[in-house]
């Protein structure tokens, strides 16, 4: 059973079980609707109360049934909520841990509502592209006031309880219980003392109004317009909250369900949901069972406390687990230790980050030069030069100090895991795991399968990865994993565009406008433009007969590398990040052009894009096939939540479902055509010419 119903004297007691959030299914809701009709046959019962089972009151929608006709099968939400105002016997909800989404709605169509404190309460249905689609639009600014209402739902953030029932008027809680503990209790005597009250108060018929209603909306669209940008659902927050102060309450519901049910079906709804379900699925490997026996990882040891390694340390002394860093000299460790200081420093005095955390977090961190220091490390990640020959020197050492089960990860972002792997004879604890920069800030974690890595490695790291707040991705070994392989060939489309006719800031800017945080250029700028060129180099070697734009290497050889040089592919002034195009460079990609005989031609926006991510999705389809990845899914929350890929167009891979795939093999057929191109990449992997060839899609 989904909910339980029990009766406690005079009142019974409707206990929504679904863990692990109690999401609103089916079969929860119908347990609901039961309830109330059990509770109101049944003379001895007086009142009723609604409450959640663990750890929350309800989380809203049951993610099992998104986008599935269930989730509309009767009884929906709408219909359970109506049951419970519809109730003869009074009401109570009992809210606890969380309220979110409809859990909110169901408790808003109670007549009494009791919370404990800390609850987090919220409406984030922003966040999936849409609006709240039971009431809550209608509701919400009935009991708790216009304005922090519309606060809540255009933002989706969680607000405390005990916050919320601060607020002058309101009308969301009528009693705040002394603790969490003595929620179940107070529920009762509450529901107890308002059994014969009467008639019943309904959310529905308290006013709604603003005193300033047109201006405050003109003012709350203007805010949300500058802010929202290309998602069309906090606009639409606002016109259903001002819908809830100048219609009757039924009409209000009708303008929500209209404007819930187009958001419904809007490219950038269904992109964020797909986002949604992706991050969850990410974390599940499919033949790594969930029961999978676990490491216990309770110090982290870290070789090489440079950039990476001290972004890396950070991560895990923010989440309270010690780390133990190794360098080989010690003004390296003070460097690095330094770094880490800085940053927390500016944490500090920004207000983000309080003083005593601080201090708690650095008291976490120990420093060593030697090897021996490491033996009770649970889990070692290794961020040493790029170069094989070190990490061999480095492995080798590890391998001799570990304690036996220790897990040796290593951040290497070229090298090939599986020879990291044999340098030591526990090849099966080894594992790669890719951290992007700044690895303190960047959400994205690559974590890479050697051939013999152990499944109860894979697993414990998964949940590393949750508890340092990362968004872990499985890649299979190969030259660049997931991410930075797709992003070889875009920048190698990025270079043909230049050769063609385009500036870095033309080509830049039609891809911000496609969404991306960033454009190729001011990417490589911010990355370093050495990294590419020093691949590139490699590249020249292995595969003399693939084709390359040679503008990125006279930049190089320019020594502009970007940021940190102040020069690449634009200007910058110091202390800021803004790209400003240079004459000199736009010149040097015109000599070069004229050198090749090419005559420029205007490209449109709409080519630009379509020829990088078309490159992205074309690698990806390899990448896939070959089972580098697991899923498509995988590798659209590799390109969000690390290359700066638009999350409301869903990924790469998305994104290319959305256009069609059989729209994105025409469209490559034509670039194969382009003499300046490259043929031979713009070849449909197999895996897109079958599924474009079938009427199929990725994900
Ligand atoms: P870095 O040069 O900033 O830091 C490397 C540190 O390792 C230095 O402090 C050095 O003293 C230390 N080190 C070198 N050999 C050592 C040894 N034998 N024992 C102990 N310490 C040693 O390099 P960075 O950028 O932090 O890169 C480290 C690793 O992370 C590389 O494998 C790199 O490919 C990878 N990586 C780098 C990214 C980046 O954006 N910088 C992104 C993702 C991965």
């Amino acid at each position: 059973m989904t909910a339980e119903y029990k009766v406690h004297g005079a009142i019974a007691v409707i206990t929504l079980n679904n863990p692990p959030v109690n999401g609103l299914g089916h079969s929860t809701r119908l347990a609901v609707t039961d309830g109330l009709v059990k509770a109101n046959s049944d003379v001895a019962v007086k009142a009723i109360v609604i409450t959640g089972a663990g750890k929350a009151f309800s989380g809203g929608a049951d993610i099992k049934e998104f986008g599935s006709p269930k989730a509309l099968q009767e009884p929906n939400l709408l219909s359970v909520i109506l049951a419970v105002e519809n109730s003869a016997k009074p009401v109570v909800a009992a809210v606890h841990s969380v309220c979110m989404g409809g859990g909110l709605e169901l408790a808003l169509g109670c007549h009494y509502r009791i919370a404990a404190p800390g609850c987090s309460v919220a409406l984030p249905e922003v966040k999936l592209g849409l609006i709240p689609g039971a009431g809550g639009t209608q509701r919400l600014p009935r009991a708790l006031g216009v304005e922090p209402a519309l606060n809540m739902i255009v933002s989706g953030e969680p607000v405390k309880s005990e916050l919320l029932a601060m607020i002058p008027g309101q009308k969301l809680f009528d009693k705040i219980a002394s603790s969490a503990e003595a929620l179940a209790a107070e529920a009762l005597a509450y529901a107890m003392d308002v059994s014969e009250a009467r008639p019943l108060p309904l959310v529905r018929n308290l006013p709604c109004r603003h005193p300033q209603g047109d201006a405050y909306f003109q003012f709350a669209r203007n805010m949300v317009k500058g802010m929202a940008k290309n998602y069309p659902a906090p606009a639409k927050c606002v016109d259903a909250v001002e819908a809830a102060t100048k219609q009757k309450f039924d009409v209000g519901m009708v303008t929500e369900r209209d404007i819930f049910v187009n958001l419904m079906w809007s490219p950038e709804s269904r992109a964020l949901r797909h986002v949604f379900m992706a991050e969850r699925a990410a974390s599940k490997i499919h033949d790594v069972p969930a029961d999978t026996a676990q490491r216990a990882i309770n110090l982290v040891a870290i070789i090489g406390a440079g950039t990476m390694g001290g972004g890396i340390a950070m991560n895990f002394l923010n989440a309270g687990i010690p780390v133990k860093m190794l360098e080989m000299k010690q003004d390296a460790l003070d460097r690095g230790l330094a770094i880490i200081a800085k940053n927390y420093e500016s944490q500090v005095k920004k207000g983000k980050l309080k003083q005593d955390k601080y201090e708690q977090r650095m008291s976490l961190l120990s420093t060593t030069l030697s090897y021996d220091d490491l033996s009770d490390a649970d889990m070692v990640i290794e961020a040493v030069f790029e170069e094989l020959g070190v990490k061999e020197a480095v492995f080798k050492e590890l391998d001799r100090v570990m304690k036996p089960g220790a897990i040796l990860a290593s951040n290497t972002s070229t090298l090939d895991v599986d020879k990291i792997a044999a340098f030591t004879k526990r090849p099966e604890d080894v594992v790669g795991m890719h951290f992007f920069s700044p690895a303190n800030v960047m959400k994205l974690l690559e974590v890479v399968r050697g051939a013999k890595t152990g499944k109860d490695v894979l697993a414990t790291v998964m949940t590393v990865a949750k508890k340092i707040r990362k968004t872990a991705v499985l890649s299979g070994v190969c030259d660049g994993f997931i991410g930075n392989r797709m992003i070889e060939q875009y920048g190698r489309q990025g270079g043909f565009l230049l050769d063609e006719g385009c500036t870095p800031a033309q080509v830049d800017k039609a891809v911000e406008k496609f969404g991306f945080a960033m454009g190729p250029f001011r990417m490589g700028d911010l990355a370093g433009n050495d990294i590419g060129w020093a691949i590139r180099k490699r590249r020249y070697q292995e595969k003399p007969d693939m084709k390359y734009s040679k503008t990125a290497d006279l930049l190089c050889e320019k020594g502009r590398f970007g940021q940190k040089t102040g020069a690449g592919w634009y200007d910058y002034v110091a202390g800021k990040r803004d790209a400003i195009p240079n004459a000199e460079v736009e010149q040097m990609i015109a000599t070069h052009r004229e050198s090749l005989g090419i005559n420029p031609r205007k490209i449109s926006d709409e080519e630009i894009v379509q020829r990088l991510v078309f490159s992205l999705v074309n690698e990806a389809a390899h990448i896939l096939e070959e089972g580098i990845a697991n899923k498509a899914s995988d590798i659209d929350i590799v390109y969000i939540f690390g290359y700066g890929f638009p999350p409301y167009r869903g990924g790469p891979m998305n994104y290319a479902d959305e256009v069609g795939l059989f729209n994105v093999v025409q469209a490559m057929n034509r670039f194969a055509q382009n003499p300046l191109d490259d043929a031979a990449f713009w070849k449909p992997a197999p895996l897109l010419a079958k599924l474009a060839a079938e009427g199929k899609t990725f994900n």
